[in-house]
């Protein structure tokens, strides 16, 4: 019998520039990746941590990698999942870049009415063909259809669990320290989190974590 060991956790935003002040983001604070992290850390894992932008401390016992865009994290991914069990995806990633970074500020006029993007790479699509026995969790931030979209990114992305976020709730997803989420599982088993700290959300999916690498 084997022994989960390492696992990797993404957090926080990515920054997607445009010019040197100018960048497309989102909401995310870090605060549920960095649960995840600091709660993997209590339970004695190896647990580095892949942050976008994000004001908050290091959790204890964790080893922290800092990025800034899409492909940036994708680049530490393939680096730091050697010899990984677990890929946490909390961070919220842009899926799309602005077309053309400039050097220079824009001036007012020069921007125009559209921003051209380019697609950034999906990367749990892209980890997907080294993924081998290790577990990969999905995070599906969602506004409607919740169900619906957790179960296509499940089977699209072809991760092992996926927690589906209602991120128009006022005290869950986005910011605030407080989560409501539902698991789902390849084999399609619901597991419901009521309100609760993102803390406490980490744990019940390290659960869920655990129990399935004893599984497979
Ligand atoms: O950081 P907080 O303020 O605490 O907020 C927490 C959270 C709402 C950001 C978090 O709980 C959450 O839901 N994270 C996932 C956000 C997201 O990008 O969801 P998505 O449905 O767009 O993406 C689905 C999954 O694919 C995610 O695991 C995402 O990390 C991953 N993804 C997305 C885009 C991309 N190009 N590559 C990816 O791998």
């Amino acid at each position: 019998m084997s022994f989960l060991k390492k696992i990797v956790v993404t957090a926080g935003p990515t920054r997607e520039p445009w010019d040197p002040v100018r960048f497309l983001s989102n909401r995310s604070s870090g605060k549920m990746g960095f649960a995840v992290a600091r709660q993997a850390a209590e339970l004695g894992l190896d647990v580095i941590l892949v942050t976008g932008p994000v004001a908050l401390a290091t959790p204890e016992g964790v080893r922290r990698v800092d990025v800034e865009t899409a492909r940036d994290m994708l680049a530490v991914l393939k680096r730091e999942l050697v010899e990984a069990d677990v890929l946490v995806m909390a961070a919220a990633v842009s899926d799309w870049r602005p077309a053309r970074v400039h050097e220079h500020k824009l001036k007012k006029a020069e921007m125009g009415a559209a921003l051209p993007l380019v697609r950034n790479p999906d990367i749990l699509q892209e980890l997907r063909e080294t993924k081998g026995h290790r577990i990969h969790v999905a995070f599906a931030a969602e506004t409607e259809n919740l169900f619906r979209e957790a179960h296509r990114k499940l089977r699209q992305k072809g991760c092992d669990i996926i927690v589906v976020n209602d991120v128009s709730a006022s005290d869950a997803g986005f910011e605030v320290d407080t989560n409501r989420v539902t698991l789902i599982d390849r084999a399609e088993t619901l597991t419901h989190v009521p309100l609760s700290s993102k803390d406490e959300v980490a744990q019940t999916i390290l659960k869920r974590v655990l129990q399935q690498f004893d599984a497979d």
